[in-house]
């Protein structure tokens, strides 16, 4: 561990931090590889991360990993994200019984395949025996479609009678999204040098702090999450308040 680590850990890590796991075409390419290469090498930076975040206590760790907007690209390159998915799950089931780590994946799942949405059911059922570590991976996750399932549970609710519209308030609300339960992420992380949102926690991000860097997701590493981390301590956070 370099001094630049060691600096860092004596801080306490976010409860919850988010990432936008971009980049991994773009790896690929630089390396003249096919963008599923790329996804496959941001598949095991993931798995590198998610184990760095729980050994620093980190309590929360979300991944945007493939967005409503993802299915406008190629059927070859949708499948072989589907199938990591697949893989990945089916390794990760044994791990969290070993490690009682929670694993859920947040998103529509209703254009998900049968095989994929049975072991997403399953990560999920283990997850309720443990209190540990929590990995949230949003699959066919958009923050517009999240907002919209969520108006509509509450006016069915209301169709059915069992709600009132004046009932509703921000803390309901977010009972409602996918993220129910979970904290609002305080640090979102952004690889490959694009500075937006692109659609991910719109809700949940009202106060999150953000940290961009141009290293491409499979690059990503321990060390540049202790930086992101230590910008994070560094930042002033007010919530609409005057500073102390
Ligand atoms: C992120 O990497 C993974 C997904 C969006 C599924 P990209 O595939 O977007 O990589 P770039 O942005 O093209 O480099
Ligand atoms: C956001 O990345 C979605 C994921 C990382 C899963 P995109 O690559 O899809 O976003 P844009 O198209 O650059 O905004
Ligand atoms: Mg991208």
């Amino acid at each position: 561990m370099d001094l630049f680590t060691r600096k860092t850990q004596k801080l306490p890590p976010p409860e919850h931090i988010a990432i936008i796991m971009d980049g991994n075409g773009r790896w690929a390419k630089k390396r003249g590889l096919p963008r599923t290469a790329g996804h496959a090498a941001g598949a095991e930076t993931f798995r590198r991360i998610a184990t760095y975040c729980r050994s620093i206590g980190v309590k929360y760790l979300t991944v945007y990993a493939f967005s409503t907007e993802n299915w406008k690209r190629s059927r070859e390159e949708v499948e072989c994200i589907m199938a990591l998915f697949e893989k990945y799950l089916h390794e990760a089931i044994d791990e969290m019984e070993q490690d009682h780590i929670r694993l859920k994946v947040l998103g529509d799942l209703s254009r998900i395949s049968p095989e994929l949405r049975a072991l997403i059911e399953r990560t999920a059922e283990i997850s309720t025996h443990y209190d540990g570590f929590q990995a949230n991976v949003c699959i066919n996750y958009g923050g517009r479609d999240e907002i919209v399932h969520a108006a509509r549970r509450f006016a069915a609710q209301c169709a059915a009678g069992e709600k009132k519209p004046e009932e509703l308030t921000e803390e309901a609300f977010g009972g409602l999204l996918y993220t129910a339960g979970i904290p609002d992420p305080e640090l979102i992380i952004r690889p490959s040098g694009e500075e937006r949102v692109s659609n991910f926690l719109l809700w949940q991000s009202a106060y999150s702090e953000y940290y961009f860097t141009d290293v491409l997701w499979p690059d990503f590493d321990e060390r540049e999450l202790d930086r992101a981390i230590a910008a994070y301590h560094k930042r002033d956070r007010r919530f609409g308040g005057v500073k102390k």
